[in-house]
């Protein structure tokens, strides 16, 4: 990886360890303790998930006051009724993609409003978003990455400016008296502000997207869906383990660290297989197979320690509206190609479809 020779982590037990042992940091907080710059380093910088304590535990307060799940349940009828709108578009069709038409806009849509970006700007942010995503390994393709990081900073820096003087009831504006209090850097408003956007979306719609796949793609699980179309956080999350979104996690190593064998020394870089350690047979017996009764709720989607996923709460209720809502709607729903033929996202980072065409009876 850039070059360089990476340790590749997989089991469960030790992705946790490497996740949470501070022994390890992610990209853009080894890059400003180190110096050592990698070309993930730049996408985080200044951010909560790109420090390391104590700059993380001051970035990362603010959020968690807003995305505990007292407050994402307060979301809930709006997240239906932003489902529900967007389900209206497709319903007389019978047919659609629904990557485009569900998976993209949904959770696009809730994190936009949460943080008070102008629906006028979403498309434009969708595709720096996903811009600055695709990189993978490829130097043309880091340098696109890193152009489209910049342009959204400079919309995000624009936008700050804009609730500084008339503020609104969101999460930037929320932001913004933070970093009037001095809780926050000028640099670190704009990072968090762009950070929030990209953590907020693009896994999510990944993983609505591979959810709906799965589901889709096994017909007695399909079957009681269409009967009783409900699915509890438990069943989730186990969707979440059997074909979530992150394949792989990022770190540094900062000291000398023993692990699994593996003797990995200062400035070593090391990945972390999130799927491969969701699917660790020492951990979940057939872990290949879903089962929605399985209790997964200590997979590794979402990291473990300081890092874990501030918005997993939304992205959990986002899955589960997303999901009962389509089903309770489109009882007879069904996958419009061959399982295996629909379309993947080349992303070495990212497991995600690049579509997901179904139909279903139309519906006025
Ligand atoms: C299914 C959807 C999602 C997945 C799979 C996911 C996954 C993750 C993972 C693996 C981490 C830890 C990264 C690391 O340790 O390096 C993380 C952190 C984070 N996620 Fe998510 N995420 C999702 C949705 C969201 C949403 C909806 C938001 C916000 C609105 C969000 C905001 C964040 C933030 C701010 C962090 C950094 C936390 C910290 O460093 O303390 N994520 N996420």
């Amino acid at each position: 990886m850039n070059g360089m020779p990476v340790w590749l982590v997989s089991r469960y037990d030790e992705v946790r360890e490497c996740l949470s042992n501070p022994a390890l940091s992610p990209p853009a907080a080894f890059a400003a303790e180190h110096g050592q710059v990698s070309p993930l380093s730049g996408l985080f910088e200044d951010t909560v998930i790109g420090s390391n304590p104590p700059t993380h535990t001051r970035l990362r307060q603010p959020l968690t006051k807003v995305f505990n799940m007292r407050r994402v349940d307060q979301l809930r009828p709006r997240i239906q009724e932003i489902t529900d709108s967007l389900l209206d578009e497709i319903a007389a069709d019978g047919s659609a993609d629904l990557v485009q038409m569900l998976a993209v806009p949904l959770p696009l849509l809730v994190i936009c409003e949460l943080l008070g970006i102008p629906t006028t700007a979403q498309d434009q942010i969708h595709h720096q978003a996903q811009a600055m995503l695709a990189s993978g390994f490829d130097p043309d393709a880091i340098a696109a990455s890193q152009a489209a990081a910049a342009e959204l900073s400079a919309y995000m820096a624009d936008l700050t400016e804009q609730k500084r003087r008339v503020p609104g009831n969101d999460l930037i504006s929320d932001l913004v008296v933070a970093s009037e209090e001095e809780r926050l850097s000028q640099r670190e408003l704009v990072a968090a502000c762009r950070a929030l956007v990209i953590a907020g979306y693009e896994l999510t719609s990944g993983f609505i997207g591979n959810a709906i796949h799965s589901l889709l793609s096994r017909p007695e699980v399909a079957a009681e869906l269409r009967e009783r179309p409900e699915i509890d956080l438990r069943g989730v999350d186990e969707l979440l383990r059997h074909d979530g979104p992150g394949q792989f996690n990022v770190r540094f190593v900062n000291v000398d660290f023993a692990i699994g064998g593996a003797d990995m020394r200062p400035g070593d870089q090391v990945l972390l297989d999130l799927e491969a350690a969701n699917t660790d047979p020492s951990r979940y017996v057939d872990g290949t197979e879903l089962d929605l009764t399985r209790d997964s709720a200590m997979h590794v989607q979402f990291g473990y320690g300081i890092h874990f996923c501030v918005g997993a709460p939304l992205a959990r209720v986002e899955g589960q509206i997303a999901i009962e809502t389509l089903f309770r709607r489109f009882p007879d729903i069904e996958l419009a190609k061959p399982a295996d033929e629909v379309g993947r996202n080349l992303n070495p980072f990212q497991r995600s479809l690049s579509e997901l065409p179904v139909r279903f009876s139309p519906r006025a």
